[in-house]
């Protein structure tokens, strides 16, 4: 097939993470190496393209970037081009941005767009391709619950810096006898909290996919205790919630994901302080997870993701992203596929109940909130 592109736009949309300079390196150098196309990134995900703040990308725009943690493009997870209020634009009240967003891109010069990010922002590149715009996706989040890949940009980072955390919990938490929650990224996926808890030797595990019981995790404390294990260690998903109950966050618009979580350790604190004689604290790695240089991992994962869409953008595969396939032959590079846009559109991939950390949890000993006996409560479809 001929191709007729000559220019591309990218942009990094939703939360950062770790690797997406990585990502829009790899974009920018193999269009134009590869593919003798020109680039423009896009300020601040679809924001900047509604207001027209772009720039050209260039091989030396994008020198030393690989190391780099944030999007030098800049990024909001506040902008959604269907139904957002931009005071840049004459705005007080939200309305629908989606046919200025398309001029725009046609103003540009753009024959095709590169969205990096989540389930949200690739929900929104889903219906930019029903409105006909040549979009490719990217995805990254360290929550890692994009549906449709098996691994997302900045989710191995995340992992690192919370398994470095829990080791370093364990050394104060052992000396001064203590209870230390540590509060994990991951509104309605446990993928970071599983990873880093299993990888750091937490004692229980937390996540929104098994609502826990609090007398389990009370028992699981005193029988550390009754064993002479003074200190327990509970790794806590920030969207983990009480069996029957609901988690903590605070809503801050009509969308669904306009919710700030944050916070259940600390009620968690005050519940478990009542119940046990150790003392109990409680932290939240917050947006620690999502800051600083990219592991080797994820540079890799997005640079190959990032060449992978150019080619996607040549053969045509419009209106898919490219994703990550683990390879059966347990080769150590997995194989980049691409998958319908509608796949990511569906809403956020939990971790399934079947998936065997939560098995190899189990087995070692680590609660995961049920009671013993049980195995798995409800969620994690995917
Ligand atoms: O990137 C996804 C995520 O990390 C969620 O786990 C978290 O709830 C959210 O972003 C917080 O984002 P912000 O505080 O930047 O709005």
């Amino acid at each position: 097939m001929v191709s007729t592109i000559r220019r591309i736009g990218v942009l990094t949309a939703g939360g950062d993470a770790p690797g997406l300079n990585a990502a829009v390196r790899a974009v920018t150098k193999s269009a134009i190496l590869t593919h003798g196309w020109s680039v423009i990134g896009f300020e601040d995900g679809f924001e900047g393209v509604l207001t027209g703040r772009a720039r050209p990308l260039t091989i030396d725009s994008v020198r030393g970037l690989l190391p780099l943690g944030g999007t030098m493009l800049g990024t909001t997870n506040r902008t959604n081009p269907f139904w957002c209020a931009l005071p840049e634009l004459g705005d007080r009240e939200p309305r629908d941005h989606s046919q200025t967003f398309v001029q725009s891109l046609e103003r540009f010069g753009v024959d095709a767009l590169i969205v990096i990010g989540g389930d949200g922002s690739l929900t929104v590149a889903f219906r930019l391709m029903q409105l006909g715009v040549p979009v490719v996706g990217i995805p990254k989040t360290i929550d890692n619950d994009v549906r449709g890949t098996e691994a997302t940009i900045g989710f191995d980072t995340a992992v690192s810096v919370a398994t470095e955390a829990i080791d370093r919990l364990h050394s104060t938490a052992e000396s001064h006898h203590r209870v230390m929650l540590l509060e994990l990224m991951g509104r309605t996926a446990g993928w970071i909290a599983l990873y880093a808890g299993l990888a750091g030797g937490a004692d229980a595990i937390l996540i929104p996919e098994i609502p826990f019981v609090l007398e389990e995790v009370v028992e699981v404390i005193t029988r550390r205790e009754r064993s002479g294990r003074r200190f327990t260690i509970v790794a806590v998903a920030e969207g983990a919630q009480p069996r029957g109950g609901e988690a903590v966050y605070e809503v801050t618009g009509p969308q669904p994901y306009q919710r700030k979580y944050g916070g259940v350790c600390k009620v968690l604190e005050a519940e478990l302080a009542q119940r046990v004689s150790l003392e109990v604290r409680s932290l939240a790695l917050a947006h620690l997870q999502r800051g600083g240089p990219p592991t080797a991992r994820d540079r890799a994962l997005a640079t190959a993701l990032g060449c992978a869409a150019t080619d996607a953008i040549a053969s045509g595969a419009f209106g898919h992203m490219v994703a990550v396939r683990n390879d059966p032959r347990g080769q150590p590079i997995p194989s980049v596929v691409t998958v319908p846009l509608a796949e990511p559109a569906r809403g956020p991939r939990q971790v399934p109940l079947t998936h065997p950390l939560l098995d190899a949890s189990r087995r070692l000993g680590i609660s995961l909130g049920e009671p013993r006996g049980e195995s798995g409560a409800s969620g994690g479809d995917s």
